[in-house]
């Protein structure tokens, strides 16, 4: 056990060790994440944490799929019994094509992160996983819980309330698409957009304005105060990359709090720079912690054990890094 930041205790992967341990068996249940490539993802360790904690006998493994096998590997886990799966780059558009049925969240942003396999039961569509009954009709139920993943981080990591925020998002690839529609579905405030491809946060705000009249989306800097400031570029990923802001047209003073997706490395120059002018600021951590834990409850029906997810997160990112 070790102390979290906010004060509470985190039991790590090696902590539950002995529940982990024990043998994998014919029940055993399985969920996976699927990428390409996938071997940094630190998603295996934070649920297999989960799993151990609730003393649950199924395992989360990862699986480097290539764009052009992901419908065979998805509709073979789905008839090899999987309970259900993560999809990281580049396969969540695609993704969406492929599943039987889509919740209205992953409709809305073109993409999904979890599918949930489920098989008809009696007439019904049974959830979670459809191990013993993998002879009758089953069918991939797919979600996307990456854009609530990061309201819940602002408001739990930063005591930000996007509705009705004034908001800077940088970058408008993915994931800045994904957190643009999902904040103007929240009814943010001020919806500011910056892309480095200006073309891209164009398209972008024309398509918001269109879905969502009530919100004043705008591109480029704001000339005032902000509540929060969002990095969804990669800008940040490497030591050597630019601010993924003009730092002409914008100061991080102007936000009371910064945002950054990138969790690897902890403190981006972004991050940094944000801190100093007294802003609070917080890493994507968050957002991939909120991500899973989202997805654990959908296959398991469990209330995900997020102190032990985080810990386990952290370890597994972090490591002997602090
Ligand atoms: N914490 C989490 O759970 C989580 C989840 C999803 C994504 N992320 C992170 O979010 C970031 C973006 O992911 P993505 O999927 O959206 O990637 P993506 O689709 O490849 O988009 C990359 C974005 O970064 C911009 N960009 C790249 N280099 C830049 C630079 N030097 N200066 C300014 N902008 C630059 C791109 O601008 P152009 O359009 O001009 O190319 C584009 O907007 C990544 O760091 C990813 O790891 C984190």
């Amino acid at each position: 056990m070790r102390a979290l930041a906010n004060g509470a205790e985190a039991t790590t992967l090696a902590a539950v060790q002995p529940a982990f341990a024990r043998a994998i068996s014919p029940a055993t249940r399985l969920c996976a994440v699927l990428g390409w490539p996938v071997r940094h993802s630190a998603s295996p360790a934070m649920h297999n944490a989960a799993f151990a904690a609730l003393g649950m006998d199924w395992r989360y493994v990862a699986h480097a799929v290539k764009p052009e096998h992901l419908g065979e590997a998805l509709r073979g886990a789905c008839r090899l019994g999987y309970a259900g799966v993560n999809l990281t780059v580049p396969h969540k558009s695609e993704a969406l094509r492929l599943v039987d049925l889509a919740d209205p969240v992953s409709t809305t942003l073109q993409a999904v992160n979890t599918v949930v396999f489920e098989a008809l039961r009696d007439g019904e569509w049974t959830s979670p996983g459809c191990a013993g009954a993998c002879d009758g009709p089953v069918r991939m139920h797919g979600y996307n819980t990456d854009a609530d993943a990061l309201l819940r981080a602002l408001r739990e990591d930063l005591a930000i309330e996007p509705r009705a925020a004034r908001v800077l998002l940088l970058g408008a690839g993915g994931a800045g698409q994904a957190a643009a529609r999902r904040l103007a579905d929240e009814g943010v405030g001020e919806l500011h957009l910056v892309n480095r491809t200006e073309a891209k946060a164009e398209a972008l705000a024309r398509e918001l304005e269109a879905a969502h009249p009530a919100v004043d989306v705008r591109v480029g800097y704001p000339a005032g105060d902000i509540e929060i400031v969002i990095n969804a570029t990669s800008s940040g990923l490497r030591s050597d990359d630019p601010l993924p802001y003009d730092a002409a047209r914008f100061s991080p003073g102007q936000a009371d709090a910064a945002y950054d997706m990138i969790y690897r490395p902890a403190e981006t120059p972004f991050l940094r720079g944000a801190k100093s002018a007294g802003c609070r600021t917080a890493n994507g951590v968050g957002m991939l912690l909120y991500q899973g834990a989202a997805a654990f409850e959908l296959w398991t029906g469990r209330s995900a054990p997020i102190d032990v997810m985080r810990g386990a997160l952290e370890e597994e990112i972090y490591g002997g890094m602090r």
